[in-house]
């Protein structure tokens, strides 16, 4: 089908909630996609952080199709390996506590709101301004941004926003009432900006202090993505409860809120559920991306050629380069012109996640050599 015609189906029977580019994709391998014409693209935005070992990873497509062909889905009423070896699998890999699996990251959010509430019950939540936590009521309320909250007010009451760099005013918003500081330690819808250490180690703090839950959302710059497991490594700054979703199944939803041992039993039988949650297709497709991606050679490649993309970057004479690993962004002015332009001219698939702001989320697993195929590519649009 031509891509107009497709547009005019799409006009038709889907609503309106995307501003999708006119390409259409048909093909994936690795750091690699191919339009519905043939046409082969450099993906350095992964699906917004999603296709973490690449596309059509051959182990994760035999684990995905083995489990498939083996057994789908039986519902959380009954028990399946791959599920529990999961949940194991996280907690040791973060904060040796007891794991909900959801179907994408707004529902983990929902998760830890709800475990907050319910162990502080009717405190309230501290957010950073810029940060973006879902859709979803809890999520949404949780995500300070007047253009997607006011549409859908009244809100979930009790959510207090205060400034990203400003860990005094974060210290005097939480109290004896509240239930939860919730904050990504790398904001990634609102352009890439890393939450100063003092910040977050302000948020351990006043947690600490009144009894708050800290949670951390690492949905977007968790599962190695910043060159460690977890963003909040480099800060050494632990969180009570922490939330992923996006790359942790490799290109099938799937989330998970995980709570340290301290916190694993608030959530009792009957307080929260899901149908699919962790089914074990899914569940096998996210061991297949933990096989790659819990890897000390990995990390190191990520933390490298996070440093040779951003040095390149600024070497192109672009502004604002910030970030850790391969989670980036840069300043250009007509940003989401020039993403269209690095989309339809240079085949190189990027995100402007606002006017002036760029940014590049590749797969873990992509080549030096394709790093400097996007520079070249970066510096013919945007430089
Ligand atoms: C940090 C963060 N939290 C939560 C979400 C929501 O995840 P989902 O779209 O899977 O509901 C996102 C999505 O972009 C995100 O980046």
């Amino acid at each position: 089908m031509a891509l107009t015609d497709l547009q005019a189906l799409e006009r038709e029977y889907v609503m309106g909630t995307y501003a999708r580019n006119p390409v259409e994709f048909v093909r994936g391998e690795g750091a690699r996609l191919w339009d519905a014409d043939g046409h082969e693209y450099l993906d350095f935005l992964a699906g917004i952080s999603v296709a973490q070992i690449g596309h059509a990873h051959p182990a994760w497509v035999s684990a995905v199709s083995e489990q498939a062909a083996r057994l789908a889905h039986v519902g959380n009423l009954y028990y399946t390996e791959p599920s529990i070896r999961l949940a194991e699998r996280l907690s040791k890999l973060s904060l040796a506590g007891r794991v909900f699996f959801t179907n994408s990251g707004a529902e983990a959010i929902e998760c830890a709101i709800k475990l907050a509430r319910k162990r502080r019950r009717g405190g309230g939540v501290v957010v950073l301004e810029g940060g973006f936590h879902g859709r979803t009521y809890g999520a949404l309320s949780a995500t300070p941004q007047e253009a997607k909250q006011a549409p859908f007010a009244p809100l979930v009451p009790g959510f207090t926003a205060v400034p990203r760099d400003d860990p005094g005013a974060l210290a005097d918003a939480v109290s004896e009432d509240t239930a939860a500081v919730i904050i990504e330690p790398i904001q990634g819808e609102s352009g890439i900006h890393p939450v100063a250490e003092e910040v977050l180690r302000a948020a351990r703090e006043a947690c600490d202090r009144h009894g708050a839950l800290l949670v951390f959302d690492e949905i977007q710059c968790g599962m190695a993505r910043t060159g460690k497991m977890w963003a909040w490594q480099h800060a050494q700054v632990e969180p009570d409860v922490m939330t992923v979703a996006k790359g942790l199944g490799g290109g099938l939803p799937i989330g998970a809120c995980i709570a340290g041992p301290e916190h694993s039993d608030v959530l009792a039988p009957g307080d929260h559920g899901s149908t699919f949650a962790g089914g074990p297709v899914i569940a096998a497709g996210a061991h297949a991306v933990l096989d790659v991606v819990d890897d000390a050679k990995l990390l190191v490649e990520v933390t490298d050629n996070g440093e040779t993309l951003a040095e390149g970057l600024r070497e192109l004479g672009l502004a604002g380069v910030r970030g850790r690993g391969l989670m980036l962004g840069f300043e250009v002015d007509g940003a989401p012109d020039v993403a269209r332009r690095l989309l339809q001219e240079e085949r190189l698939v990027v995100n402007a996640t606002g006017p002036t702001t760029i940014r590049l989320l590749p797969p873990l697993t992509v080549s030096r050599g394709d790093v400097r195929e996007a520079l070249r590519r970066i510096a013919r649009c945007a430089a």
